[in-house]
């Protein structure tokens, strides 16, 4: 528990203003879409929705050392490269650390300035004064403050009035701003969820710690399609954009094996495959673990029950393992069959076709539902040189090279594949 002081109330607060007017405007007319400033960073650009608004607030959420100061290093002096004007305000690393970091990644030439003044009110102040930039970085949001606050940075008052100003400015004069926010672990108050509805735009970059691979990910994006995501490689020299996913997630996968099924996904508007693995083992004591990493438990929990109850495999006193390979979060419910049919083939030991890819949602009497963008699903497979792919029953525009298995069940689609019940009792 942190108390919080109230701030005193504005003098004449409690006076009543009498109302002043506001105009009303119909939607008519026209209005131009933005224009939008590259990043020169293709992955960013695209979860941005296609690069940076003038003018809008954006939040980069994540975990302390995920590689946000990174991204937007890079991002500083790409855009810098290119003419405007970039300031990048650290109150976490000193000029030195930044210098450093950016001879590291080769960045020390692209003319970003570095402030790492953390007082808010005089950033603004001098920025009024003295320069208008294109993009303006805060890293992070929790180490900046508001002077007239008689608080420490990182509270939720500081954060929240901080964001505030820092977001009317931007807007006032029409400068690119963006607020890193770190998630904070339990224990700690204030994080970026607090600012979402601030900004314009929500980006989460997420990934695994012992993974190279991350992903940033729009959660809410005022100009642009949400759900979108950009994937990136962090290596010596930096992030690099992985412009083809799929290849990248499905690199180290042996074929044949039992317990792994290819999961064609969507996340936003772009295709991505990735293995989904399970396993299925004898409990060792007591209450078995059900464990899913890069996917809902509470789904699996739902799966692992229609298996049980809709398609008679016994799976009750074992433990269960689901982990999605690369270090990516599934979300979609498209992921359902791909699940199942892992676990299914987890508990009879036998492997799915070679060269599969599976989607398709799954419902609680044991049916297989439709699901959108077949077609994209279905082209990225053939890309990728898949020669099968079984999914929900319905209007398929067929993809030529690929062999299509369309199910209505989950119980005959498990026959169909001679991953039902019946075949194993041993295990
Ligand atoms: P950083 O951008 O400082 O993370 P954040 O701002 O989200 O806290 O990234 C830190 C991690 O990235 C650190 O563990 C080292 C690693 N890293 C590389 O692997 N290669 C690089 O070129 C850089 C700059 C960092
Ligand atoms: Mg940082």
């Amino acid at each position: 528990m942190v108390e919080e002081a109230q701030s005193a109330p504005l003098p004449g607060a409690k006076r009543r203003r009498p109302g002043g007017r506001v105009s009303l405007e119909t939607l008519e007319g026209s209005s131009h879409p933005p224009a939008r400033l590259s990043t020169g960073i293709g992955e960013l650009d695209r979860a941005l929705g296609g690069g940076i608004v003038p003018g809008s607030a954006m939040l980069i959420g994540g975990d302390p050392g995920i590689g946000k100061s990174t991204l937007m290093l890079q991002m500083a002096a790409n855009v810098a490269r290119g003419g405007p004007d970039v300031i990048y305000l650290s109150g976490e690393e000193s000029s030195d650390q930044i210098r450093l970091r950016a001879g590291r990644i080769g960045l020390q030439d692209a003319g970003v300035e570095v402030v790492t003044a953390t007082n808010v009110t005089d950033v603004i102040a001098t920025l009024e004064a003295e320069r208008r930039p294109a993009v303006l970085v805060i890293d992070s949001i929790q180490t900046v403050y508001v002077g007239e606050l008689d608080q420490p940075p990182g509270t939720v008052t500081q954060l929240r009035t901080a964001a505030h100003e820092l977001v009317r400015y931007a807007k006032r004069r029409g400068v690119a701003l963006f607020l890193i926010g770190h998630v904070t672990k339990e224990g700690q108050i204030a994080g970026p969820r607090l600012l979402e509805h601030m900004v314009d735009t929500v980006l989460y970059f997420e990934g695994e710690r012992g993974h190279q691979f991350r992903i940033l990910r729009a959660v809410k994006n005022r100009f642009g399609p949400a759900n979108e995501i950009g994937v990136f490689e962090m290596r010596e020299a930096g992030l690099h954009p992985v412009s083809n996913p799929s290849a990248l997630f499905l690199s180290d996968r042996e074929e044949g094996i039992a317990g792994a099924a290819v999961f064609a996904g969507m996340e936003g508007t772009r295709p991505v495959l990735v293995e989904i693995q399970a396993l299925v083992s004898p409990t060792a004591f007591g209450t078995p673990r059900r464990a899913a990493v890069g996917w809902d438990s509470a789904r699996l929990a739902m799966i692992l029950a229609v298996l049980e109850s809709r398609c008679g495999l016994v799976i009750g006193g074992r433990d269960v393992y689901l982990n999605v390979a690369g270090g990516l979060k599934i979300q979609e419910p498209a992921a359902d069959l791909a699940v199942a049919l892992a676990l299914a083939s987890s508990v009879s030991g036998r492997a799915l076709p070679m060269a599969s890819v599976v989607f398709g949602e799954i419902g609680l009497a044991g049916e297989i539902r439709s699901v959108s963008h077949t077609d994209v699903r279905l082209k990225e497979a053939a890309k990728l040189g898949f020669a099968r792919a079984i999914l929900p029953m319905g209007e398929v525009h067929g993809e030529p090279s690929l062999n299509l298995k369309t199910q209505r069940k989950l119980r005959d689609c498990l026959d169909a594949l001679g991953l039902d019940a019946a075949m194993d009792e041993t295990v």
